[in-house]
């Protein structure tokens, strides 16, 4: 595999563009694709608690994000003692820098800090519960698996439902997971963050609640819509679409982790809808 950065910029969206015409599956994933990023959800935190219920759903994606992240790179960049050098250098760059920056990013406090720890911190601010995403980090230091920690823990139940099709993917091939990461993900990650950052900024000037949340959800605009995007269509391409059996094992991973994402986006929608109120200042 040579994870070259194609000359052109090329997104994981002109791949699948280029295949559609031919492949029913990579219509339906750009279809999905779009479903996410126009989710409502995106443009409806009007108020103080519509942050929190969308921040408690939102944080078991941006831990399982985590969990897939570490298995493409225990393939691509292993740890192994003694050392063997990589297979693909840049697959192994690509995917090392992006754990880098998710686990000690320049935080907003100028010191090194992961992107999930700079999450809670912005929950803690809007007075977000927490609780369920602590306790069962917790009940998997104790030594419960992840599924009996999940069960302690009772996160929202689509959160759940999301953990767990997120890490029964990091048990597939490599392919798959690439697949669910890239386009599950990666590619849809600054169209779901730009329309809250639009809808948050006057409210973010006015309270000072927001301004850890804001920080995530700007950082990820900028590594992840600038930089990162050609480099994950380049390993979508070298991994993914080989040959035939691969490519549609693939997209049908792709296609389940879009579909999982609308299923956790609609449940925390639901959940704001039962709650009104102006975006006025911080519950906790
Ligand atoms: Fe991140």
């Amino acid at each position: 595999m040579n994870l070259a950065v194609p000359p052109r910029l090329r997104s994981t969206h002109t791949l699948l563009r280029e295949l559609a015409p031919h492949l029913p599956i990579a219509d339906r994933v750009l279809a999905l694709s779009e479903a996410v990023s126009a989710h409502e959800v995106f443009r409806s935190l009007d108020s103080v608690a519509d942050v929190q219920i969308f921040m408690e759903h939102h944080v078991w994606a941006v831990w399982d994000f985590m969990s897939l992240l570490k298995s493409i790179q225990s393939m691509v960049a292993p740890v192994t003692v003694p050392w063997r050098p990589p297979r693909d250098a840049a697959a192994a760059r690509f995917i090392n820098e992006i754990a880098a920056g998710e686990e000690g990013d320049d935080g907003p406090g100028g010191v090194p800090e992961s992107h999930f720890a700079i999450y809670l911190e912005a929950m803690r601010e809007v007075g977000a519960d927490i609780r369920p995403i602590t306790r069962f980090l917790g009940e998997m230091d104790f030594g419960f698996s992840w599924e009996t920690a999940l069960e302690i823990a009772r996160p929202p139940a689509a959160a759940a439902d999301f953990v767990r099709s997120t890490l029964r993917l990091c048990e597939r091939p490599l392919h798959e997971r690439v697949a669910a990461f890239t386009l599950g993900r990666e590619e849809v990650i600054p169209s779901m963050f730009r329309p809250i950052v639009t809808h948050l900024a006057q409210a973010s000037n006015q309270h000072g609640f927001l301004q850890n949340f804001i920080w995530y959800l700007e950082r990820h605009l900028t590594v992840d819509g600038d930089h990162h995007g050609p480099l994950a269509a380049a390993l979508l391409e070298q991994t993914c679409l080989r040959t035939t059996a691969q490519r549609d094992e693939s997209l049908t991973a792709a296609e389940g982790a879009l579909e999982a994402g609308i299923a956790l986006w609609d449940a925390a929608l639901a959940s704001m809808r039962r709650d009104t109120g102006p975006l006025q200042s911080a519950a906790g």
